[in-house]
């Protein structure tokens, strides 16, 4: 297994895997880097060597994860990238799949029932995704930030204790799973069901976008359940060692 390191020229990581390019924007990168490497893109705009090294790299390679480097992040580093996650698939990986999938299901002009049946699992997934995120955004990130704060400044540690009494991650911690049954049971319909007149390009060009969120998305996960989660049990450890 070939990790990318600090000297790794970025122009050769992207050639390499492209699909780290929506990776490097939630980093604060964007096209134009001429041959410079990563340590001296991320010397210029100010972003952490360490966390860009190893963000890409659990992205690239499905089988590595350094838990025990990863907790020397800060929970808010961690939970800015995250976000940042968040937004890029609002603000574009789910709008760009409805567009793709109604360009592909309007192409066959009789409503059908396989097409009513790809709608539906299509809804499923964003319901349940909205709902996923919602959570997230509302209710686990603010009280990570809020942990943090009560254990760096002891002034906040007694308004965290009245707001959150007797709160942990693990009540907390919500499953992936639902998420992503619902999004292979959408690439299972559209694979195994499609009708034989369906619009070949147009469909391929959703699934491609599909299988690209899909990715993106097991990898998000991947990075709160063995990284921020195990994280935030540390700082609750931290913190009852205070009382
Ligand atoms: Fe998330
Ligand atoms: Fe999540």
């Amino acid at each position: 297994m070939e990790l990318f390191n600090e000297n790794s020229k970025l122009a050769a990581v992207i050639l390499r895997d492209h699909s780290l390019l929506p990776v490097i924007n939630r980093l604060g990168i964007k096209l134009g880097f001429g041959d410079k490497t990563i340590r001296n893109i991320c010397e210029e705009k100010g972003i952490d060597i360490n966390f860009f090294v190893e963000t890409i790299n659990v992205f690239h390679y499905e089988a590595y994860f350094p838990e025990k480097r990863l907790l020397d992040f800060s929970v808010s580093m961690v939970i800015e990238y995250l976000m940042k996650t968040h937004q890029y698939y609002v603000n574009y990986l789910i709008p760009e799949n409805d567009r793709l999938i109604e360009m592909f299901l309007s192409a066959t002009p009789d409503e059908s029932s396989e097409n009513e049946l790809v709608r539906k699992f299509y809804t499923k997934f964003n319901d349940e995704f909205v709902i996923h995120i919602n959570f997230e955004e509302r209710e686990m990130f603010p009280y990570i930030l809020e942990l943090n704060e009560a254990i760096s400044n002891p002034a906040h540690r007694s308004r965290f204790r009245q707001k959150y009494p007797g709160y942990s991650i693990e009540g907390f911690e919500k499953e992936h799973s639902n998420m992503d049954d619902k999004m292979d049971d959408l690439k299972n319909i559209i694979i195994k069901y499609l009708p034989p007149n369906y619009d070949q390009n147009r469909g391929n060009a959703f699934l491609a976008n599909l299988f690209m969120f899909d990715k993106d998305l097991k990898n998000h996960s991947r990075i709160e359940d063995h990284l921020l989660i195990p994280k935030v049990k540390q700082l609750e450890k931290l913190l009852q060692s205070y009382e």
